[in-house]
């Protein structure tokens, strides 16, 4: 780094209380590993860090703002008009409008899979890793409508060399060509005193910027501009962790196109009224998502004329936008929100330290957080037996046993039809 540089990366650590990152700094004797740090030294944005810590012991109340139901169809009751729907979709996913998005920089730290999560076999008799089943549904979909859907996979740089590999070694699935990987962004994780962690591999410790980042990302890392090459219009984003998610609707994607709006996001009913799960809302007239922590029990139990949850449409990260969308919500940050988690790292004296229990703070941004800037987002109820089966905890619910059962049910089911 240039003298002039340095020192203000020099002034900057010391303003932020992280001159430890100096110390150490000056005592390592690898070259490589110093210019790598080095590099990370001069990238962080110390103040953003700094507040965000802040916030993290001053709990700061978030204004809610004008919180009111958003309309939403259900794909069972369109009646006539699903076919309506569903042509106007065939029609821009036969002309090669569609891609899909799967974000798989998460840390599935609740699963504990050695890997990346998408690598994960979840106990199917075929043994298909999650990456394999949502390849499966591209396949598929793609040959019924005689196109090839174009894949991008979000990794992170904790997660991206493993999942490249995977793939590789999975011949891709036999889909290759249509695979793009691209890489989130990351920030540094701080200690319960807001000093910046030093990881196993000697630097600065850093994680995945929350699912939020993707659509910097995809602006970023040039995706957008490749899906403009290949005549995409329109880009379904979703997570990896869900066996059954549908990335290729065309009922959604009519509807969307039909309605004339940017956005379209994919709800199942909440299983009871205090279910832990987001739901579609609109915020200040704008769509968004309200927290499970943030609705009181009042909203949260409201119901209309018809006995149905005025807030019920649970958000499952299945969400379709187009890429003007993606690049607005891209262009603007989104506020960050923290998670405190287990973290290995290297102390002051170089030793090794595995937490048994949380001991630091990650930064991501919430993806749902974007949806303001949008003018408007359709919403279309599914069944959650048929596309929403997430393995997100080792055991009990929303585990590899509930998705494998709910997998296989729906399998026998359409083998029967
Ligand atoms: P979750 O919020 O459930 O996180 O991600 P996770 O990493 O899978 O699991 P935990 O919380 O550590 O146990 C929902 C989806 O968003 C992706 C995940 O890979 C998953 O598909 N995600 C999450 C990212 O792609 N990047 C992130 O930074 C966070």
């Amino acid at each position: 780094m240039e003298t002039e540089n340095f020192e203000e990366v020099e002034r900057k650590l010391k303003r932020y209380n992280q001159e430890h990152l100096l110390d150490y700094y000056n005592n390592i004797q690898d070259e490589n590993l110093k210019n790598k740090f080095e590099k990370q030294l001069e990238n962080i944005d110390y103040e953003l860090i700094d507040s965000l810590y802040k916030k993290t012991t001053i709990p700061i109340k978030e204004e809610v703002g004008n919180v009111e139901p958003i309309d939403y169809w259900d794909k069972e009751r369109l009646g006539g008009k699903y076919d309506f729907y569903e042509n106007i979709g065939i029609e821009a996913i036969k002309a090669g409008k569609l891609a899909a998005v799967t974000m798989a920089g998460g840390q599935g730290t609740r699963l504990g899979h050695n890997g990346p999560k998408g690598s994960f076999d979840i106990g199917l008799d075929s043994h298909k890793s999650l990456f394999e089943l949502l390849c499966d549904g591209l396949k598929e979909m793609g040959k019924k409508y005689g196109v090839e859907i174009p894949w991008f996979i979000m990794t992170s740089e904790e997660n991206n060399e493993e999942t490249t590999e995977f793939f590789k070694k999975n011949k891709y699935f036999g889909y290759e060509k249509n695979v793009h990987f691209f890489v989130q962004g990351q920030l540094p994780m701080v200690d319960t005193e807001g000093k910046i962690l030093i990881g196993e591999n000697g630097l600065i410790k850093e994680a995945a910027d929350g699912h939020g980042g993707v659509y910097e990302s995809l602006v970023k890392s040039k995706m957008i501009d490749k899906m403009k090459e290949l005549g995409v219009e329109w880009v379904f984003i979703g997570g990896v962790d869900n066996c059954l998610v549908r990335m290729v609707d065309p009922v959604l994607m009519g509807l969307a196109i039909y309605k004339n709006v940017t956005g379209a996001g994919k709800s199942v009913v909440k299983a009871n009224p205090k279910e832990k799960v987001g739901v579609f809302c609109r915020k200040n007239g704008r769509p968004n998502v309200i927290e499970y922590s943030e609705i009181t029990d009042e909203m949260a139990e409201a119901t209309d004329a018809a006995g149905e949850l005025l807030y019920g449409e649970s958000h499952i990260l299945c969400n379709l936008f187009n890429l003007e969308a993606i690049e607005r919500m891209g262009s603007n940050p989104l506020p960050y929100h923290s998670a405190f988690k287990k973290a290995t790292y290297i102390d002051k004296d170089g030793n090794k330290v595995v937490p048994d229990s949380p001991n630091a703070y990650k930064f991501e941004a919430f993806l749902f957080d974007a949806f303001g800037e949008l003018d408007d987002m359709v919403i279309l109820r599914v069944k959650r037996e048929e596309e929403f089966a997430p393995v997100k905890n080792a055991t009990g619910v929303d585990s590899p046993e509930t998705a494998r059962n709910l997998y296989n049910n729906l399998h026998k089911h359409i083998e029967i039809k």
